[in-house]
């Protein structure tokens, strides 16, 4: 699953060369750092590995998302379409930058659906916010024609989907901007750390500058730089793009044995009646972080879910009655409860969020088990794992 699992060494050398030079900071200083340059070397891999034509890193996934939507130009009082099923910082990105988020449905995709999206869309969308959640791509041959057809902006969230691709093309390249997360939970992490990625030279410009007050990066003297736009600090600092370099050079590796143990696992439970998987899936550009399956209906899943507590196999998430990533538990955002005004306070919220219709997603979600996948399991570890899992299974259902 995370790119913690398969920490050691190699980020130990990455940092110590940069604490060596004493030079933490990702521009200029060049008398001081040794030719070290930790947060643009990372882009470079970054740039190759998703094949975006530009890679940016900033200080977390959060402020990913925020450059990414600052850079495709969403602001005050714009309508972006997002799904109820995500880590609640793709909410909280989309109100940071005084826009308003519209809640569309999801399906077994695990992502927004096409024609949930088209449910809601009105003359005052602007754009949507596309969740590439649990490690795999959205059904974008089902979701670009929509979003075509209505001219919306594209942002992607792929904070939990770097490795994820459809159809041979990285996530985050399919609309304007893409951003990813490089927090310790992730499939490469940097402790803390984002990525934002695009084709677009402008967005570029944009994300690179908006994300450091505005600086133009142009030239060796920092301070004399032009400041063309508006920006605040999102920098990432040397420290932790250093791990990140590390962790970027393993993700191959990690991939694939991610993609090995959750085949073994898939098989192990397609043997199970009842059992089903995320639809969809394009299986040669999963990431495999997770291993997302469904039971029969809610109250299935919640028995499953109470079983594997009772024989103590561990690892599954019920995103259903989980603290973060479903709209159920967001009471803190549906009722706006923030310590300051924000755009939403002023302009008032496009939807009732104590009353959205979003059938699907209770559905989906209420049935959905998500197993986060180990790169490091060894290969017993795997198959006493995988019998425990099953065990438990056929005991909640018979
Ligand atoms: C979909 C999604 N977007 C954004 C983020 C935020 O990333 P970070 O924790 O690096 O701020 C996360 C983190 O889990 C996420 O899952």
């Amino acid at each position: 699953m995370a790119g913690f699992d398969l920490y050691g060494a190699e980020e130990k050398k990455e940092v110590m060369e940069v604490l060596e030079t004493g030079c933490l900071f990702r521009y200029n200083w060049e008398h001081l750092r040794d030719g070290k340059w930790k947060a643009r070397e990372l882009e470079g891999l970054a740039k190759n590995y998703t094949g975006a034509k530009h890679a940016h890193m900033v200080s977390s996934g959060s402020t990913a998302v925020t450059t990414a939507l600052s850079a495709a130009g969403i602001g005050f009082g714009d309508e972006v379409i997002v799904t109820p099923f995500t880590y609640i910082a793709t909410i909280e990105a989309i109100l940071w930058q005084g826009a308003l988020p519209v809640f569309a449905d999801i399906d077994e995709t695990l992502c927004l659906s096409a024609e949930g999206i088209e449910k809601v869309i009105t003359d005052k969308t602007k754009g949507v916010l596309l969740v590439h959640m649990c490690g795999a791509a959205a059904d974008m041959d089902a979701l670009m024609p929509v979003i075509e057809k209505h001219n919306l902006t594209l942002v992607e969230d792929a904070g939990q989907a770097l490795g994820a691709f459809h159809k041979g093309k990285s996530v985050g390249l399919f609309g304007k901007s893409g951003a990813f997360s490089f927090d310790f939970f992730k499939i490469t992490t940097a402790g803390e750390g984002g990525l934002c990625i695009t084709d677009d030279n402008k967005i570029y410009d944009y994300m690179h500058q908006v994300s450091d007050h505005g600086h133009d990066h142009i030239g060796d003297n920092r301070g004399m730089e032009q400041h063309p736009i508006l920006g605040t600090n999102f920098r990432i600092s040397e420290l932790n793009a250093a791990v990140g370099l590390a962790q970027m050079r393993k993700i191959e590796t990690i991939r694939n044995k991610n993609r090995k143990n959750k085949a073994y696992l898939k098989n192990l439970l397609s043997e199970i009646e009842g059992v089903e998987f995320r639809a969809k899936l394009d299986e040669e550009g999963d990431s495999a972080t997770f291993l997302n399956f469904f039971m029969k209906d809610t109250k299935t899943a919640q028995k499953v879910m109470d079983q594997f507590a009772k024989d103590g196999v561990g690892g599954f998430n019920y995103w259903f009655t989980n603290m973060f990533h479903f709209i159920n538990q967001w009471d803190h955002i549906k009722n706006l409860q923030t310590p300051f005004k924000m755009a939403i306070h002023h302009l008032g919220a496009p939807q009732d969020y104590n009353n959205l219709d979003l059938p699907k997603a209770q559905e989906v979600i209420g049935k959905l088990i998500s197993l986060g996948i180990k790169a490091s399991w060894t290969e017993e570890e795997l198959k006493t794992f995988g019998a425990q899992m099953v065990a438990s299974i056929k005991k909640a259902i018979k």
